[in-house]
């Protein structure tokens, strides 16, 4: 190898994208607290500009002090052209300090490959490649929706029993369809179609198999079981649902109230 190639391998840094979980900082997996104690940056996403990212202060305490967090706005309701120059740029960042040798962690919440940002960037920068970059590790992470189903003791299939992880941004006929399909199923991105899945709910007689968790693993945690059972306030209807709220259905298991 010329002294060249030697340098420019040497000098080739890491990414590492990191699954922190649901919410508790004892919720990650010890590849992921290990790595996290080594890395030179860390990009931390917030859905607000100037917040503090939730992602970062689940995985505070692992890192090293000199570790640089670099907290990117990521543009969850701009149009897309405004949401692609964000990930352009970040992407190009990315690769520029791992170009530098840096060991880069890009930390998203629960795990990474499901419904996860990070997916926006993995297009960006394995394009066109037929070959996992060496540079490249994705550490998986606990799912909401995993976290919910231990925290609310309500298993997810069994045997035969299919199961079902779909949006509630689909449209009405798609969620409709996929309830009836499925012997279970996880409901994210909840929050303002709310209404919308109690009334589906309603129609196919399935709020006595639903559960619904806010803030799953955080101190703010709210669980409501039975969903036949509670009384839903306007407020709740949507507008105050914590953007972190996800509903579990299990058409074959009884929930207490
Ligand atoms: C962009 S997705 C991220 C999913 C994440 N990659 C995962 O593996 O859980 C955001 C949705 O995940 C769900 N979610 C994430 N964290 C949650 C939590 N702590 N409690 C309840 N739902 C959560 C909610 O449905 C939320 O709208």
């Amino acid at each position: 190898m010329d002294k060249k190639t030697e340098d420019k391998q040497e000098k080739t840094g890491k990414l590492y994208v990191i699954g922190v979980g649901p919410g508790a900082s004892d919720l990650i997996t010890v590849r992921a607290a290990r790595i996290l104690s080594e890395l030179d940056v860390i990009y931390a996403p917030t859905g607000k500009k100037g917040a503090k990212s939730l992602a970062h202060s689940i995985i505070e305490e692992y890192l090293l002090p000199e570790t640089n967090v670099f907290t990117y706005h990521f543009l969850m309701k701009a149009d897309i052209a405004a949401k692609n120059a964000v990930w352009d740029e970040v992407a190009h960042s990315l690769k520029e300090e791992v170009l530098n040798g840096r060991k880069v962690g890009f930390i998203t919440l629960g795990d990474p490959m499901l419904f996860s940002t990070w997916v926006s960037l993995l297009q960006r920068l394995v394009l066109n490649q037929m070959v996992i970059p060496p540079w490249l590790e994705i550490v998986p992470g606990i799912t909401s929706f995993s976290a919910i189903a231990a925290a609310s003791t309500m298993p997810l299939s069994m045997e035969n029993q299919t199961l079902a992880v779909i949006s509630c941004t689909a449209s009405e006929a798609v969620l409709e369809q996929t309830l009836l399909n499925h012997d279970c199923l996880v409901l994210m991105k909840v929050y303002s179609h709310f209404p919308l899945i109690c009334n589906l709910l309603q129609r196919h007689n399935l709020l006595k198999h639903a559960l619904m968790m806010a803030d799953a693993t955080l101190p703010s945690e709210q669980c409501w079981r039975n969903l036949a059972t509670q009384p839903f306030s306007e407020e709740d209807l949507g507008h105050k649902l914590s953007y972190f709220s996800t509903i579990l259905i299990n058409k074959n298991w009884q929930l207490s109230r």
